[in-house]
């Protein structure tokens, strides 16, 4: 694979679009509050806890688009929701999906499959939260869906790709040439004890397709290893060899230190690191001292707002471009290998298909 080109959209893992200088910019055809010639995108969501409920307030708020519908087999949740945001509940998405030009998939992650696939036989526009699916078979069949129609419509929710920190190192990477080292670190504050295959699933998966995305390549390889304390995973690491002859690590830990993630890169002039969030150092009693925070969801606020906004603009414009389908089967492969040496303690192979025409630079 190329060195990395993410200034332009030629990539060959889907990246949105960037100014030089790392900050996001508005496409040609972003959506303008108060513009009342262009179309109103009707968009329904599904599932409306904590990111389906997110992703609907910030539809609401986007000029040019609107949330029509909301489903949940939670009648409270959906009820309430839509009483908020003015518009209509349904217990089953299915019922709805024919009267939206667009449909947001936020359920567990067990039923995105139904719902895309119901997406791309209508060629609807989707975004599908992360993971794809849970199971590789389910990707793979929304890979041959979307290329049975010939085009691209779904959106996997890999939000770094909008994340102010992520978006400046990749930028940084398109004039210091070929990524040699991509080190994830992904600290969690999760209480509840979950199998590693879990883990991997829901949580790593974000962090496998930065890899990809920051280093332009496919991940060929993964060896795992965890650490169990009391029978509970509470480390697992993941050694990546990629296609570009690079290696990558990437380090999850489940203990309590407060969430964090962070990326960096060493390619062939220079060495990337994500920069720290902007926080208050505190100097008390012969100490320095900075909080970290505990939680997933605010430090990736304005992130999820800039996805959605991308998200819906790329409609008006007819042109899918964020994290395709391809990133989550690509992601999901890498998951399952990792799984695969969590148990043999060997090294895995990632087996892919061969990529098909309409995920190569459908980004520029
Ligand atoms: N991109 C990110 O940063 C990020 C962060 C957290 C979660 N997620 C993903 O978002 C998805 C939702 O996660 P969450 O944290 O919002 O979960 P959640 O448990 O808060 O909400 C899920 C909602 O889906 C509803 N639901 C259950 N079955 C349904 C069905 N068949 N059809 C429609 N709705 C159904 C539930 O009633 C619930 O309201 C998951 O795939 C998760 O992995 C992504």
């Amino acid at each position: 694979m190329s060195a990395p080109a993410f200034g332009h959209l030629s990539s060959s893992v889907s990246s949105p679009r960037t100014s030089g200088d790392g900050h996001m910019t508005a496409a040609p055809q972003e959506i303008e509050r108060g513009s009342d010639a262009r179309p109103t995108s009707r968009v329904g969501v599904i599932g409306v806890g904590g990111m389906g409920a997110c992703h609907a307030r910030n539809i609401a708020d986007i000029a040019g688009a609107e949330v029509t519908w909301v489903a949940d087999p939670d009648a409270a949740a959906g009820q309430a929701l839509a009483n908020e945001l003015g518009t209509r509940w349904v217990a089953d998405g299915n019922e709805m999906i024919d009267d939206c030009d667009a449909l947001v998939v936020a359920c567990p992650e067990e039923y995105h499959s139904g719902y895309v696939l119901a997406a791309v036989d209508r060629g609807l526009p989707v975004l599908c939260e992360k993971p794809l699916t849970v199971e590789l078979a389910e990707a793979r069949a929304i890979v041959d869906a979307e290329t049975a129609r010939g085009a691209r419509v779904v959106q996997v929710g890999f939000m770094r790709q909008y994340d102010e920190r992520h978006v400046q190192v990749a930028n940084a990477l398109t004039s210091l040439g070929e990524v040699n080292h991509v080190r994830c670190i992904h600290r969690n504050t999760k209480s509840t004890p979950r199998p590693v295959l879990e883990i991997l699933v829901t949580s790593m998966v974000h962090d496998i397709h930065t890899v990809r995305w920051l280093s332009q390549s496919e991940i060929v390889s993964v060896s795992t290893s965890t650490v169990h304390r009391d029978g509970v995973p509470r480390m697992v690491v993941l050694s990546c060899r990629l296609d570009n002859g690079g290696v990558a690590s990437i380090e999850f830990d489940e203990a309590a230190t407060g969430y964090e993630v962070s990326v960096e890169v060493s390619a062939q002039d220079g060495n990337v690191l994500a920069a720290e969030p902007h926080r208050a150092l505190i100097r008390n009693r012969g100490a320095v001292s900075s909080k970290i925070g505990d939680d997933w969801f605010s430090p990736f606020l304005d992130t999820y707002r800039i996805e959605m906004r991308d998200w819906l603009a790329s409609i008006v414009a007819g042109e899918a471009r964020g994290p395709s389908a391809w990133d989550g089967l690509a992601a999901q492969s890498v998951a399952t290998a990792a799984a695969a040496s969590e148990i043999s303690g060997h090294s895995e192979a990632v087996t892919l298909p061969d990529r098909p025409a309409i995920y190569q630079g459908d980004h520029s």
